[in-house]
């Protein structure tokens, strides 16, 4: 899978990397800073993504497609397709330029609007990253934790950096007992909830 990462799909990757740690320290508006995912917590979202049962593929917050990149690998050998939500024209717009520029449009479909507003029309779901902002998560987890099929994953990022503000859904999904989940130390913190199988 990581082997599959194209010389093209590195260069913007690179390119992302290098404008996100721009923005964190240029006093860049919250609303044009990209806030993406670091590599590690990419190439973990890409295995845990790998390693889901069918079903569709859920990522909310795309900003410019950096994590989509990653969960794209995922999707190519599971030959499956992600639906990503972005409500900014500023993103949506550069996310269109890296899914054009990295080659993986086969693998994503982009929903513009509210995710909040479009997810509850969503089928069974193996695999849902949540990267919105982190007062939504326990809306998210509300509407997305039905529709998970056995063995699928809810990954929500930020888990520990916002600890405070995702605390709600982290509380929701430790108390729903469909559901087994762990904390995981890893980039910004990785809530990893999996819908049991019985
Ligand atoms: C933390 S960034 C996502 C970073 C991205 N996952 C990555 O790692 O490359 C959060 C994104 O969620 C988007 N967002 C916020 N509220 C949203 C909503 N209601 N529906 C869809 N997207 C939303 C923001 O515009 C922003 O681009």
């Amino acid at each position: 899978m990581f082997k599959d990462i194209t010389k093209r799909m590195k260069a913007r990757m690179d390119y992302l990397e290098s404008i996100d740690k721009r923005d964190r320290t240029d006093g860049t508006q919250k609303e044009f800073r990209l806030r993406q995912i670091p590599p590690e917590t990419g190439r973990f979202l890409a295995l845990l993504a790998s390693s889901c049962p069918s079903g569709d593929y859920v990522e909310i917050g795309t900003s410019a497609g950096y994590s989509t990149m990653w969960l794209s690998l995922a999707a190519k050998e599971k030959r499956a397709k992600i639906k990503t939500y972005e409500i900014s024209a500023y993103k949506i717009k550069l996310a269109k330029e890296t899914f054009d520029l990295s080659g993986i449009n086969d693998y994503v479909d982009l929903i513009e609007g509210d995710a909040i507003k479009n997810i509850s029309s969503l089928g069974e779901i193996a695999f849902c990253f949540i990267d919105c902002e982190k007062e939504m998560y326990g809306k998210c987890w509300d509407i997305l934790s039905a529709k998970m099929v056995p063995g699928g994953l809810i990954v929500a990022d930020n888990a520990l950096s916002h600890y405070d503000v995702v605390k709600p859904m982290i509380e929701k999904a430790a108390n729903d007992d469909k559901f087994d989940c762990l904390l995981v130390p890893i980039g910004k913190g990785e809530l990893v909830c999996r819908r049991k199988s019985v």
